[in-house]
């Protein structure tokens, strides 16, 4: 099942990785793209010999590691080192918070109210990164697509859950869930005020909420107040 790439935004902070959490640790995960068909299709061999030809990298692994290797452990390590500086910068909400009544608009504030009350968005979508590094089904995914169900099989409530992804920058990353089905935000909230798929692995959480237009706006208006004001990390320049 081919899937859309989950987001590495705030992975420090999280656990079990991908969308159905196949992965314990960022270090498992980082060589799995280079190797896919999908994605890299690079073997270990190939992969080696490419940066064994650069000298810049031959001297950052030789500074870095205590056995001066470029090999599968070093690389994974570096890899997943990198990715834990993925992080979110403060966006306008933070500045809200913080006590700036004018950093957000009030039907951002009252979409944010609607986040916590109404919607029962922030049951699964807590914390600072709006997510709680659990796997819940939403009424989304079909037939075969049964997610972290697959590696627990008598599991009623696992079948067809996904990891709950972070919220930050959410508004800079269409298309939406794990498949990308969901183009927009507007249809994520239309989704979400239907209630998805009725069905025993669907979350209680889940249900047709009732969402007035203005309520729907409001939301979105909150949504996008959870983007970032700084660029969120520089890309460093490519080694020669
Ligand atoms: C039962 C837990 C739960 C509740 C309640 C919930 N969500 Fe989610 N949310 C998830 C999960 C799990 C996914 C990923 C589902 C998938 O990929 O199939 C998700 C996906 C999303 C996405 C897409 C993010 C992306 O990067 O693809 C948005 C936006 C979102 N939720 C917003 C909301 C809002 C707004 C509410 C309230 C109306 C809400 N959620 C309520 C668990 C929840």
């Amino acid at each position: 099942m081919a899937v859309r790439s989950p987001t590495l935004l705030n992975v420090a902070f999280i656990d079990r990785y991908g969308w159905t959490g196949k992965f314990a640790t960022l270090e498992k995960v980082s060589f799995a793209p280079i190797m896919a068909a999908g994605n890299l299709n690079l073997t270990e061999a190939a992969l080696i010999a490419r940066l064994s030809a650069v000298p810049t990298y031959v001297q950052a692994f030789s500074t870095t590691f205590p056995d001066h290797k470029i090999d599968r452990k070093n690389i994974a390590m570096a890899l997943a080192t990198y990715v834990r500086s993925i992080q979110s910068t403060p966006a306008p909400f933070d500045r809200w918070i913080l006590g700036d009544e004018n950093a957000i608009s009030p039907a951002a504030k009252h979409g944010f109210a609607i986040f916590n009350g109404k919607g029962n968005c922030a049951q699964c979508h807590s914390g600072w990164a709006f997510t709680d590094g659990s796997f819940h089904d939403i009424g989304v995914a079909k037939g075969n697509d049964i997610g972290r169900g697959a590696f627990f099989k008598s599991s009623v409530k696992l079948r067809y859950a996904f990891k709950t992804p972070t919220l930050r920058n959410v508004a800079e990353r269409s298309p939406y869930m794990h498949d990308g089905s969901v183009p927009t935000l507007e249809a994520v909230i239309d989704l979400y005020n239907r209630g998805g798929i009725d069905r025993p692995s669907r979350s209680e959480l889940i249900h047709p909420l009732g969402l007035t237009p203005t309520e729907k706006a409001d939301l979105i208006a909150f949504l996008k107040t959870l983007t970032s004001e700084t660029e969120v990390v520089a890309l460093p320049p490519p080694p020669r």
